[in-house]
């Protein structure tokens, strides 16, 4: 019998219970032994519900009991959530966070105690929600250079742009309507400024080099600057605008950025739509892989958590290694990297830089549009009174 605990009981600690109650008899095939959650964790009353009995206000019930082999944490937010997951390592329990906040804060230092104990801290359901990518990546994309990342990493920032581009929606309704439906972040800004996104970027690209990756090097920028005459002028080029998290390599420097990118039916990430995630890693011998699902919600961010249980229940008292160096990797400065752009322009602006296409639009007299040749992000942003996106 494996014994779990979990912290914080709301959309995805209840998936985890849930999961965990629902295939019961898959989860025991896997492990090789019986999960059961024997702790629950929060501030609130659940009466009547299935973990009435079990439910705690106190940490240290859980942190003092002994029978805990593995905890789960599922609160979201840095604190307590850092001094609750490093007490659990520091007393030999096995930790699993869906906790993205505390992965890109804290990761190196995290795994560096799982280690010295002899446990493990894993982390799968941080990054596209029930998407499997950390263990691909730390697991199986281990012959390769990589060489790219590119994620829609954000379901809030995708649902929001596939609404406007499909039904010409304005920005604010829609982003109502996708906390609505439980999408965004308690507060939207870490979804709609790009926080999010650039938090997972951050964790993939330091599993993908074995660094670590400080979101806050990492260069942001949202979608609130995006208008409908982009997205207009998107239509008429057959393109979509879609926010990325990105990391790449070019001349041998890694950069890594979260940016609107305006991208074409044939890129491989063009078909994702709505609330759905997808990931692109390109290897240099690999080539271009993509994984794709549901980058939040109950049920596919616990189905994440629980095989990340099912492994630390298979691996009591041994740790699986995961790299990422506590030496902060050195990113390349994004506006020295190069890429061809979309560009939108007042008229009567000059251009000043090099044109591969030109368009007009009848309804959006105001503006003309063009797509460039190659340029520097230093070089874009000098044109006065452009409103630009990258082509990828
Ligand atoms: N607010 C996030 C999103 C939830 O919209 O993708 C998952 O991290």
């Amino acid at each position: 019998m494996v014994n779990v605990a979990v912290l914080g009981y709301g959309t995805i600690g209840s998936g985890v219970v849930e999961v965990l109650a629902k295939n019961k008899e898959i989860v025991k095939e896997h492990t090789g032994d019986e999960i059961r959650v024997t702790r629950v964790l929060d501030l609130r009353e659940f009466p009547g519900s299935a973990i009435e009995k079990i439910l705690t206000h106190d940490f240290n019930d859980i942190a003092d009991d002994d029978s805990v082999d593995i905890v789960v944490e599922v609160m979201g937010g840095t604190r307590p959530a850092y001094d609750f997951v490093k007490t659990c390592l520091e007393r030999g329990k096995s930790v699993v966070t869906s906790n993205k906040a505390l992965v890109a804060a804290y990761g190196p230092e995290l795994i560096r105690i799982a280690r010295e104990n002899r446990v493990n801290f894993m982390f799968e359901a941080s990054v596209g929600g029930g998407i499997p990518i950390i263990r691909p990546l730390l697991r199986c994309i281990t012959a390769d250079d990589i060489l790219e990342i590119s994620g829609i990493l954000n379901g809030t920032t995708n649902f929001i742009l596939t609404k406007m581009y499909n039904e010409g929606s304005a920005f604010e309704p829609t982003l109502k309507e996708a906390q609505a439906l439980g999408y965004a972040e308690a507060d939207p800004t870490a979804d709609i400024e790009g926080y999010d996104p650039c938090r997972k970027i951050a964790i993939l690209t330091s599993l993908a080099y074995g660094r670590f990756v400080d979101f806050e090097e990492i260069s942001c920028t949202g979608i609130t600057g995006i208008t409908s005459a982009d997205i207009a002028f998107a239509k008429a080029l057959g393109k979509k605008i879609k926010l990325f998290g990105s990391s790449f390599k070019q001349n041998g420097t890694v950069y890594a950025e979260v940016a609107p990118a305006m991208i074409g039916p044939e890129h491989p990430l063009y078909a994702v739509e709505d609330v759905m995630n997808a990931i692109m890693v390109t290897g240099n011998m690999l080539g271009n892989v993509m994984f794709y699902g549901a980058g939040a919600g109950s049920l596919p961010t616990a189905s994440a958590v629980v095989s990340d249980i099912i492994v630390e229940a298979k691996h009591l008292d041994e740790n699986i290694k995961i790299v990422m160096e506590p030496e902060k990797m050195v990113l390349g400065d994004i506006s020295k990297a190069t890429s061809r752009y979309f560009v939108r322009l007042p008229k009567d602006a000059e251009v000043s830089f090099p044109v591969e296409e030109e368009l007009s639009l009848p309804d959006y007299p105001e503006y003309k549009a063009f797509l460039t040749g190659e340029m520097t992000g230093a070089e874009i942003a000098a044109v006065s009174e452009a409103a630009f996106i990258k082509l990828r």
